[in-house]
């Protein structure tokens, strides 16, 4: 096969589709996306031979918006014997092996949804007799490292399942391209999931060392009841909070949090700048993308961390037009940040983007 397979949520199929449209076009590769609505997953065709793993070379998952994970598919099996499914399994995972690169990992996955869910118990089950199947005929090292190809199965019911690879740096470290989080007990709201994966996910050691230092201090618009100045409170910053709703009490007993309620459209920062403004506001992306731009662009923050909601149906497209807004405020000054953008697995109809001083 010549395709990729890409994880995504479910609903999140023609995004997929349209943003790896664009991304391959714009990298004078051309394919076709191939999806059934909610399936949780699309796959995408190329016509020229050995495109697929290429891209698969190039193409971080961490540099996307609504891919979860991204595998160059070897095989597609069908109609698998229920006496023996790990056969055809370890047959194409050695077709398709190469002197260049020890497969060092192996997930048995499925997509994100009840059909997909249901399958997980079966997905773990199936992961012993092959990893020894595969240790055994020499195509997995025994140790587990993240510095090799990673082997993915991906079953979308169980007698039929797609075989490949994603290669280090390029895919999500996650089963299923999905980051689970423990809800903090403390926490205010189920919201503060979202900002917590995002600075676990989309930045890196450094730019967390940066940002998240005792005595830096942040802005949170759009704050109640305080998710997200909860995750900011346990790093240890001062917040000054902007909502007119209630926020939790034992937040403010920490004595880092500072409420206001105002607009978070005419809020300036009390002493004239802050470290990080993060914005979780239900309001139109256009807006918020305006917002953001105004506060970096006045050096009011110097880094940003917010969500650009999506209730409409063209989502990639508004995403790119929030994004090209926000370049394009910034001019010049653009260069001079690192701005990421993702839809999260705690996300709903949401993306969240990072946009950090380099
Ligand atoms: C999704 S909730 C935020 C949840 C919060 N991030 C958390 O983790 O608990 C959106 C919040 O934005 C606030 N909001 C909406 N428009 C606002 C505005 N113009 N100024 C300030 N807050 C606003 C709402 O009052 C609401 O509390």
């Amino acid at each position: 096969m010549n395709s990729l397979l890409i994880y995504c949520r479910s609903g999140y199929e023609a995004d997929t589709a349209g943003e790896l449209t664009a991304l391959t076009s714009e990298a004078g590769i051309y394919g076709y996306p191939v999806f059934t609505p909610d399936q949780g997953f699309i796959l995408f065709h190329f016509y020229e031979q050995g495109d697929a793993d290429r891209l698969g070379q190039r193409l971080a998952v961490a540099d996307t918006i609504f891919p979860r994970q991204i595998v160059v598919v070897t095989a597609h099996l069908e109609d698998l014997d229920k006496t023996n499914r790990a056969g055809p399994v370890l047959a194409a995972i050695s077709d398709a092996d190469t002197d260049e690169w020890k497969n060092t990992l192996l997930f048995v996955e499925h997509a994100d949804t009840e059909a997909g869910k249901a399958l997980a118990k079966f997905c773990r089950k199936f992961t012993v007799p092959l990893r020894q199947g595969l240790r055994k005929q020499g195509a997995l090292t025994y140790k587990e490292k993240e510095d090799g190809r990673a082997l993915h199965v991906f079953f979308t019911d169980y007698d039929n399942c797609f075989v490949g690879h994603s290669y280090p740096a390029m895919r999500s470290p996650f089963a299923n391209g999905i980051c689970r989080l423990k809800f903090p007990p403390k926490a205010p709201s189920r919201s503060t999931l979202k900002l917590e994966e995002a600075i676990l996910t989309m930045l890196n050691d450094e730019e967390r060392r940066e940002i998240f230092r005792e005595g830096a201090r942040a802005v949170d618009l759009g704050a109640c009841p305080g998710g997200w100045t909860y995750q900011l409170v346990i790093r240890e910053m001062g917040v000054e909070a902007i909502d007119n709703g209630a926020i939790d009490e034992e937040l403010m007993a920490t004595g880092l949090v500072d409420h206001y309620a105002a607009d978070g459209f005419t809020y300036k920062p009390k002493f004239g700048r802050v470290d990080l403004l993060v914005c979780d506001m239900i309001e139109r992306p256009d807006r918020v993308a305006v917002l953001m731009s105004e506060w970096l662009e006045k050096g009011w923050a110097d880094h940003a961390i917010f969500n650009l909601k999506l209730p409409m149906k063209k989502r990639y497209d508004t995403v790119t037009a929030a994004i090209g807004e926000i370049q394009s405020r910034l001019g010049k000054k653009a260069g001079g940040f690192r701005m990421k953008v993702r839809h999260l697995y705690h996300n709903r109809d949401e993306v969240t983007v990072t946009v950090i001083k380099a």
